[in-house]
Formats: C-alpha cells, sequence, structure tokens
C-alpha cells in the first residue's frame, strides 16, 4: 500500500487529508500512516517466514512512543543504543527479553540499567566493553547475555557516513578478533555468550552485500555453537533500504530473504532482525509551509517553514526526498527548497524540478519517516514539530509541538 495517495485532487495520508491536519496541528508536521507501518512488518515477517526471526524494530530510526507501541503489538522487540532508548522501550511495554542493546560506547550507567531490566543481550564491539560488562554484572550479581558483534569487511556501497561494515568503520571487530575475544569472554565471570551480530550499514540497495557478510560470518558462528551451550543467535542487524527516488527501486523484503535464508536455515539459530528505515521510511512525511518565493540571479529559492533543524538528512547526507504540492498541480519550477535557519547547508531539496507553488501553499517532504523527527533539533531555537500518526480516518497526536518554554525549561 502506498501511504500518500492524492483524493480529489488534494494529498492525503490514508484517508486523511494533509491540507486538513496541517490546518488543525499547524506545519511544519510529522505525519505517519499507521497501516503503513504494520503492512511493512508484515511484509518482511512474511517474507522470512522460514525462519521466523525475531524482529527487534530499530529505535533510532523513530522513537516516537506510538510507533514502538505499534510494532510491539505486532510482536516486535527493539534494538537500542542507549540509555533513554531503553527507558522509551520499556515506556512503550516493549518485553525486555525483546531487547537488544548495540552501540560501541556504552556507559556503566546504561550497562547497569540494562541488566537490572534483564535485557536479551548486549551487543559487544571490544575487549574493553566485554570486561565492562562482565564487571557490572559481577557487581550487580546478574547475568549479562553478549552476543559479539562481527565488522565483516564488506561493502555495503552507501553513503559512508552510514557504512558499518568496513575494516575502516569503529563498528565491531574483525572474525579473527571476535575469536580471541570470545576465547577471553568465556572466562569472564556472569558472562554467557549467546550470538554473534552484524550491522554492515543503512540503506543498502541490493541484497549481495548481506549474503556475503553472512557467508562471512558462518565458520565461527559454528565454532561458537559447537563450544557454548548458551550460543543461540544470529542477529544480522538492519538496513534494508527503501525508495526515496521514484526512478530507484528499493530492496524488496523478499529478494533480501532469497539472499539470506539458505545461509540461515543452515545454521539452524534463532535469527535476530533490526530494520529501522524498512519500517518507517516511507511511511511519515514532513509537511511545511511555504513562507516566501525569492529568485536571485541564479536560482529560485523556495523558503519554507521547515529546515535542517526538523529534517537533517539532505543537509547531513545530501539525501534525496521527494517533494509532493499538497494541492495536486503538474506545474514545475528548477528551485532549491531550503529551511529558515542561518546557513546554507540548510535546504530540504536542492537545484531540482520542484512544484511550482507559491506564498503559503503546502508541501510534503516524503519519505521522512525514518532519521527525521529523530534526528530533528532545536537549533537556532526552533521549537521541534509535532507529529501526528493517522489510521484509517482517525489521526492522533503523537507528539505534540514543542513550546518556547520547553527551549529554556533546563537553563538556568
Ligand atoms: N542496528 C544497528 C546496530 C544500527 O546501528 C542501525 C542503524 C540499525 C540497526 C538500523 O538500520 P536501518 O535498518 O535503519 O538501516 N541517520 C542515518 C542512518 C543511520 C543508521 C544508524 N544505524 C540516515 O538518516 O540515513
Amino acid at each position: 500500500m502506498q501511504a500518500f495517495t492524492y483524493l480529489h485532487g488534494l494529498l492525503h495520508v490514508e484517508r486523511v487529508s494533509l491540507e486538513a491536519l496541517a490546518h488543525e496541528y499547524g506545519t511544519p508536521l510529522y505525519i505517519y500512516s499507521q497501516t503503513h507501518l504494520r503492512q511493512r512488518y508484515d511484509a518482511l515477517v512474511t517474507a522470512m517466514a522460514d525462519v521466523s526471526p525475531l524482529i527487534c524494530y530499530s529505535v533510532k530510526a523513530n522513537s516516537n512512543r506510538a510507533v514502538i507501541d505499534t510494532f510491539r503489538q505486532q510482536g516486535a522487540g527493539v534494538d537500542i543504543v542507549s540509555g533513554g532508548e531503553l527507558f522509551r522501550a520499556l515506556r512503550a511495554r516493549v518485553d525486555p527479553s525483546k531487547i537488544v542493546f548495540a552501540g560501541v560506547g556504552k556507559t556503566r550507567e546504561d550497562i547497569e540499567y540494562a541488566l537490572k531490566e534483564r535485557i536479551l543481550f548486549f551487543t559487544v564491539e571490544s575487549e574493553q566493553e566485554a570486561l565492562r560488562i562482565s564487571d557490572c554484572a559481577e557487581e550487580l550479581n546478574l547475568p549479562a547475555r553478549v552476543a559479539f558483534r562481527v565488522n565483516p569487511d564488506v561493502d555495503a556501497k552507501t553513503h559512508k557516513y552510514v557504512s558499518t561494515g568496513k575494516k575502516e568503520n569503529k563498528f565491531g571487530m574483525d572474525i579473527e578478533r571476535t575469536a580471541k575475544v570470545c576465547e577471553m569472554a568465556a572466562g569472564l565471570p556472569h558472562i554467557d555468550i549467546v550470538g554473534l551480530q552484524m550491522h554492515i550499514g543503512s540503506q543498502i540497495l541490493t541484497a549481495e552485500p548481506f549474503a556475503e557478510a553472512l557467508q562471512k560470518l558462518q565458520p565461527l558462528c559454528r565454532q561458537l555453537a559447537a563450544a557454548h551451550s548458551s550460543f543461540k543467535y544470529i542477529d544480522i542487524g538492519g538496513g534494508i533500504g527503501i525508495q526515496y527516488e521514484p526512478e530507484h527501486q528499493a530492496l524488496a523484503p523478499t529478494a533480501f530473504a532469497d539472499a539470506v535464508l539458505p545461509a540461515l536455515k543452515d545454521l539452524g539459530l534463532q535469527v535476530i532482525m533490526e530494520p529501522g528505515r524498512y519500517l518507517v521510511g516511507n511511511a511519515g512525511a514532513l509537511v511545511c509551509r511555504v513562507q516566501y518565493v525569492k529568485d536571485n540571479a541564479f536560482k529560485r529559492f523556495i523558503i519554507a517553514d521547515a529546515g535542517m533543524n526538523d529534517l537533517l538528512r539532505p543537509a547531513l547526507y545530501q539525501s534525496y526526498h521527494e517533494v509532493l504540492p499538497v494541492r495536486r498541480t503538474e506545474e514545475r519550477v528548477f528551485a532549491d527548497l531550503v529551511g529558515p535557519i542561518c546557513e546554507s547547508g540548510d535546504f530540504l531539496a536542492q537545484e531540482r524540478e520542484l512544484p511550482d507553488v507559491e506564498q503559503d501553499d503546502l508541501l510534503a517532504v516524503m519519505s521522512a519517516g525514518a532519521y527525521g523527527a529523530s534526528m530533528s533539533s532545536t537549533y537556532n531555537s526552533r521549537p521541534r514539530p509535532p507529529e501526528v500518526m493517522v489510521d484509517g480516518d482517525k489521526a492522533n497526536i503523537i507528539r505534540e509541538r514543542e513550546s518556547w518554554d520547553d527551549l529554556v525549561r533546563n537553563e538556568a
């Protein structure tokens, strides 16, 4: 299902018009389709049915409690990377036995919190981290389940900022080192070695890198499974790419499944997946209102009330988001869509054929459900936008717009 479609010339999310939502909640505004979230989840579960994976939704993609709760109701767990994400997940009533904790820089405080909540496992990314987790577990007299993150050194052909599985990246350990650290960790008090994990990058558009990485992990997996009775998980991370540009192809869950299922079936371990973007990316749009249209000698600038503080991806990764007019028009103009922030890097679309809009028209920046709201900031003292989730013809506000008071609340 397409979450966003035109009905009577107006862009709708499911059965609700974006114009009506913008009118009610103001702009800029994040809008999500809950039906789309559920359908993406179901499609992945169906494609991977042969191994019945535990889907641990990657909270960083969109950490709104209502989004986490939607997946929890479908049976999902979560992948977290901080104490804050653990707090959010627990508030959304995620079962701790379905929570996996990744990240290269876990603090003692994070680790102790997660141990006390009895999460499923920590993904361990270094020798020092294994030692620290053991130390915390001993102090609290609690067991610590750990899965080691392998950096398989494969090129997933992503933007360099979101590549995580190449040897020059800070993530995980190479296979030989992982084997050594496992041997060391096996002797540590309170540590149970329960699995291996990999996450090779984000917005990956072909299935081969996943298969290649998995192939590299297989021998060590077998070796560890034979050596440790506690070893039962293979966590293949996230990274499935979605469609941003109309002429580009997403990585279909079925194509992904075809590439990874043979190896996974062969291993016979419990499979864990950590999708983020795949589940939420296309389910969301950022709606903004045109403030000014300004022509200089070189080009046109469409100046909107949303900027890089609301949606950082274009500025940070030069990423492409489709821009649709909320009131349908086929007229196009070559322009930049920019925000009000005092930086030339503040753009949502650059040098593109954009809808030929006028002052006060509404635009929808598409595929903003992942790493949109969750990466937003209050830069230039701009309160963060509200978030609305639509299910059929019902719209629920799932995060209020921040106020100016919120901006200064914690200042002395
Ligand atoms: N698991 C781990 C350990 C991760 O680090 C990530 C994402 C995921 C799962 C989920 O990956 P996904 O399925 O969403 O690709 N801000 C960037 C993306 C950063 C991804 C960071 N790690 C962007 O906007 O493109």
